[in-house]
This record gives C-alpha cells, structure tokens and sequence, in this order.
C-alpha cells in the first residue's frame, strides 16, 4: 500500500491531538487527527495491524501501532512511557501538535481469515495492535466463525481497553476471559497465566478451522504457542507483530532486519510458522 506521503516517503503529516486518555499505570491513549483533511482522508485505508511513525518535535520519532479498527471514526494510539520519545509524548495535552507518516507494514490478513474461527491471545499490552482486529472482526461479524478472547495482565488495574472487551462479551458468538497474575480485593475473576484459560471449565476454545493471534511479552508467546501446538493448531494457524528497532519504517536504512526480512515492510505481521523461519527466537 502507498503511504499518504507518497511523494515523499519520510515526510510527517502534521496531526492535532484532540484528547488524550489515561488506561492503565504508564500508558495513555492519544486521540489525534491530521490537521489537513485530505491527509485524514487519505489515512481511513490503514489495515489491522499496521503501525505509523510519530515526530514529537524536538525529541524524536518512534513507531506505534494502530490500536483502531478502520471501521471506528477516531484516530488513536496507545503508548507505554519508556524513554524520551514517549515520555516526551506524554506530557503533551489536547491542542498540541505531533506529526505523523504511515500507515506502513503489512498488516494482519482480516479477509483472508473469513469464514474462520478468530481467537485472540493477549498479554499486557500487547493488546494494543490486537484492539483493531477485534473491534473489525466485531463490526463484519457475519463473516467469522466464534471469536474467542483472552486477555492476561499482571494485575487487574493493568487489563487493557476493558470497555471494549465488556462490549464484546455482549455479543453473540463471541466470549472473552480475563486473567492476573495477581489478584486484589475487588478481582473475582481467574488468577494464573493467559494459557490457564485455555481448558477452563465454561471455556469452549475453537480448534477447528482456526486462526489464532497472539501478542505479549516473549515469555507468554512461548508458552501460549507450545499450548496452541499441543491443541491442535497449526503453526500456519498462528499470527502474530514483530517489534523492533526501526527508523525509516519504509524499508530503505535496514535497522529492523532479521535475515532476508524486513520487519517494516514484509512484517510486522507474521506467521508462526514464517517467524521460525526468519530464525527468530521468541
Ligand atoms: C511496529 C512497532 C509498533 C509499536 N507499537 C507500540 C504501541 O502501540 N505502543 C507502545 O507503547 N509502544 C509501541 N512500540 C514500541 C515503541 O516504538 C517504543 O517503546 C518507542 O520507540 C520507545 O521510544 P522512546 O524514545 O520513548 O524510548 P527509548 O529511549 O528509545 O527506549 C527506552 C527503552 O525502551 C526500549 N525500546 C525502545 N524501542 C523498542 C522496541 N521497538 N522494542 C523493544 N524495546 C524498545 C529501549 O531498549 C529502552 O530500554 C512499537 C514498536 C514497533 C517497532
Ligand atoms: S526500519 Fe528502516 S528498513 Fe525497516
């Protein structure tokens, strides 16, 4: 797909931030749009996992996924404040301006997938890039099978987007599992790993004609894949974003390479099966 700024590819569009969302401890959600509305016109296109670069001027420029579903009206992020980019980024209020350039990557295959059965595997926040494929699974419901979400966090103030997985429980065909590692006095619900879901009594997890994706900390991948495998899907079956290191994001300084592969423009998204094959250890 050609980026907005085709003409020139590492041009930022300049964006106006519109409102900005505290979620869980170190992490907020940045409501934003293009000031120019032909560049906001442009942007609607972006797919399921794709990501943008962000400028915060002065400072720096960082990737960031695309948590909404190209069907939802608003534009957002959802950063985690870890060095200057992003903390820079956090101290910024409704007014003031970033810039931005994307969207890049490929993206998870939404169409492709029709007909199957989708279940969503999450670890912190690597519900971020899976927010969009749900809420887009969500809206073209009819064309998926059962959809099955689990959500695992460290505590419970630290679930992501729980509006959007109560709406989800809300819809038919559709069930969602949330899980900590530990508990406080207000958690009634699963304390353990995201994989202890799984064979849950009530727990109804689709193995047939299945696509799972799944993102989280290397640890949770691990164990998650080894259960997966070990049910019956296929390492085809399994998809999941790479991160890493990029500047440019259109392929052309080589920072996100492993092996033969381009992280920005032939990933972030991947399968299971190609991620072994890139020689990746997860
Ligand atoms: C395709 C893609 C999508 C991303 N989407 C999101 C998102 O939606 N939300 C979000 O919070 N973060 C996301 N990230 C990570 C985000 O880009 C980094 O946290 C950010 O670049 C850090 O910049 P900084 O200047 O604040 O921190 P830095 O000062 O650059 O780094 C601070 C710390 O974070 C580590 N770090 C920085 N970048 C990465 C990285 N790419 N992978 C692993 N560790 C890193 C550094 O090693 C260091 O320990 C994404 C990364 C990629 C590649
Ligand atoms: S980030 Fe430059 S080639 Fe991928």
């Amino acid at each position: 797909m050609n980026p907005p700024s085709a003409e020139n590819i590492y041009l930022p569009r300049v964006a106006v931030l519109d409102r900005v969302e505290d979620n869980i401890p170190d992490v907020k959600t940045f409501y934003w749009r293009f000031e120019n509305p032909a560049d906001q016109r442009a942007f609607r296109g972006f797919h399921p996992g794709q990501f943008v670069q962000v400028t915060i001027a002065g400072v720096g420029e960082f990737p960031a996924s695309l948590p909404p579903s190209p069907t939802e009206d608003q534009i957002f992020f959802t950063i985690r404040q870890v060095g200057g980019c992003t903390a820079a980024l956090h101290r910024l209020r409704p007014g003031d301006k970033i810039a931005v350039r994307g969207p890049y990557g490929n993206g998870f295959p939404m169409e492709q997938y029709q007909g199957k059965n989708l279940v969503f595997v999450a670890g912190g926040i690597g519900l971020i890039p899976l927010r969009s494929c749900i809420v887009y699974a969500i809206a073209h419901r009819s064309n998926y099978g059962r959809i099955a979400i689990f959500h695992g966090a460290k505590t419970p103030k630290e679930l992501m987007y729980r509006d959007v997985l109560a709406a989800c429980q809300q819809t038919p065909g559709v069930e969602c599992h949330l899980t900590v590692d530990r508990g406080d006095n207000g958690w009634e619900g699963n304390v353990g790993v995201v994989s202890s879901l799984f064979k849950k009594p009530g727990v109804a997890m689709p193995v047939e004609n299945t696509v799972a994706f799944v993102c989280g900390p290397p640890v949770m991948f691990r164990f998650v894949i080894r259960d997966l495998l070990a049910m019956g899907l296929t390492e085809r079956d399994i998809i999941s974003t790479l991160e890493r290191y990029m500047k440019c994001g259109v392929g052309k300084c080589g920072h996100c390479c492993i092996g033969v592969a381009y992280i920005c423009v032939d990933g972030p998204v991947f399968t299971y099966e190609q991620i072994k094959r890139l020689g990746e250890d997860i």
